[in-house]
């Protein structure tokens, strides 16, 4: 029975966390690129339709992650070992988890709020204002840095997980 509840707590744990570093992936390579090279005035709609339900979806699979990652240490049946900082298993899941926390801080804390501010001066930088154009343009840029941060964050964190594995 330990077995079944593992099982089911890895494939939620595993799958949640593909499709927020997946989703992250997407963004930023695929979606975000062809997002810019299309016209001006069809951007502001398309942004305005994607963007609330884009943070929103990735935001839930970040915190899902997060939970199940903890149910997954309660049945890992070595709960216990999280207390000894020196074991290898400890240190790849403490040091992913605290990357974990990291990454979901940036998205509450700095993407949402960016986003927000991007889709209040959408219509008036489509509407010709300079200024809220400018604006936009560098929150666009900061967010892709940013973006490019975050995967690495997604990365390095996967590969903690899998070093858990195998310790
Ligand atoms: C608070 C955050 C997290 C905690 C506490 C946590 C915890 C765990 C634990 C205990 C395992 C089992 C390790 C073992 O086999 O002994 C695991 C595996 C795994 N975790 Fe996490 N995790 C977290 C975040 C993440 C995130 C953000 C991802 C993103 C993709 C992720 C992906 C994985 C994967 C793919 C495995 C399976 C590794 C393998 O079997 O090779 N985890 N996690």
């Amino acid at each position: 029975m330990e077995d079944v509840i593992r099982v089911i707590v890895q494939y939620l744990h595993v799958t949640a966390g593909i499709l927020w570093i997946g989703g992250a992936f997407y963004t930023i390579f695929v979606q975000t690129p062809a997002i810019m090279a299309a016209p001006p005035q069809a951007r502001g709609p398309v942004i305005a339709q994607l963007a609330p339900r884009q943070i929103f979806y990735i935001l839930r699979l970040g915190e899902a992650t997060i939970i199940t990652g903890v149910l997954r240490i309660m049945v890992s049946g070595r709960a216990r070992e999280i207390e000894n900082l020196a074991s290898r298993w400890t240190l790849s899941i403490v040091i992913g988890a605290v990357l974990t926390v990291i990454l979901l801080g940036l998205g509450h804390g700095i993407v949402k709020p960016a986003l927000k501010r991007m889709l209040t001066l959408g219509p008036s930088a489509t509407q010709g204002d300079a200024g809220a154009a400018a604006e936009a343009g560098a929150i666009a840029r900061r967010l892709k840095t940013l973006g490019y941060v975050q995967l690495a964050l997604g990365f390095a964190i996967i590969f903690g997980m899998v070093t858990a594995r195998f310790s």
